[in-house]
């Protein structure tokens, strides 16, 4: 990690979701590495224990399901009954299940937004109870994605409840900034966590959209660890209510061929070309 003092945790306690794999377990690794604690939580048991077998006792894991009330609260008791308090809360767990919008079963939209919208809420609720009863502030970092602001067929659930999670977490920066308790949203684009080897169809989709990014490669999970890192830090004590994107600038727009032509006569005026 950073030698930087401001990016450093001792002392702190986080609570990392959706800690079993992907981005999340990098959560916890770039966490324990800038010295805090951690309290990572998962419903996939065995995913869980691969994670924290290298941190030790700096990790506690929780099999729990964040869309549950019983859930959420007994992921932030465990933070306080096992490090005495909650500085930081990152909702990074989530579905991402694709189907085409005339084949949506409303038993699966149901589930993604349990997990994905109501889990974000219970855990932010939860933790911001507990950041309040310590009394020291806190940090909250939830979870959209790119799919939030684009028309991505298949993501009709997915995508909705991003968004829906983006304006949650506004309100939820203002009502919890008479606290201190700062909250910000991170939007990630491509980030490399899918199942490896890579199922055949899923292979074949990013093969044909890797390209077409802007640096041409996903993102890797330690690269949005060090984003959340930075906004649970004391370098990021005004920023609240924000939704950060970290895409290679793949939101805002393609891969770039190098070459630009422009070949419109009718600014011949303003750049002084002449034509023959
Ligand atoms: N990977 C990407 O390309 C990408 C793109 C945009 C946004 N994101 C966002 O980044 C975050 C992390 O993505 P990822 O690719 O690492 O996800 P992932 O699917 O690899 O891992 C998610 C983890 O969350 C856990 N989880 C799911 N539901 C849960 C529940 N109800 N209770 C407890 N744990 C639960 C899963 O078991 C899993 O370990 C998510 O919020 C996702 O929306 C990812």
């Amino acid at each position: 990690m950073s030698g930087d003092a401001s990016l450093r945790f001792a002392g702190k306690v986080a609570i990392v979701t959706g800690a079993a794999r992907g981005v999340g377990r990098e959560i916890v690794r770039a966490f324990v590495d800038a010295g805090a604690q951690v309290v990572a939580a998962d419903r996939d048991s065995d995913g869980l224990t691969e994670t924290c077998r290298p941190h030790g006792t700096r990790v506690n894991a929780i099999v729990a399901d964040i869309s549950t009330t019983d859930g959420a609260t007994a992921i932030v008791a465990r933070a306080t009954e096992a490090f005495g308090r909650v500085d930081i809360c990152v909702n990074n767990a989530a579905v991402a299940p694709h189907a085409a919008l005339l084949d949506e079963r409303v038993e699966v939209w149901d589930r993604v937004y349990a997990v994905n919208c109501r889990g974000t809420f219970l855990m932010t609720q939860a933790a911001a109870r507990a950041m309040i009863a310590g009394g020291r502030g806190g940090r909250i970092v939830n979870f959209s994605s790119g799919a939030a602001q684009r028309g991505a067929a298949g993501g009709a659930a997915y995508a909705s409840s991003r968004a829906a999670s983006e304006s949650f977490s506004r309100v939820a920066a203002v009502e919890l900034a008479p606290h201190d308790i700062l909250v910000n949203t991170i939007s990630p684009g491509l980030i490399d966590t899918q199942p490896k080897p890579l199922p055949p169809a899923m292979a074949e989709r990013l093969a044909a959209r890797i390209p077409n990014l802007p640096l041409a490669r996903a993102g890797r999970p330690e690269e949005v660890a060090a984003l959340v890192l930075f906004l649970a830090s004391d370098a990021a004590s005004y920023i609240s209510g924000a939704v950060i994107n970290i895409d290679g600038a793949s939101s805002a727009g393609g891969r770039f061929s190098g070459v630009v032509v422009d070949d419109d006569v009718r600014y011949d005026w303003v750049t002084g070309r002449t034509r023959r």
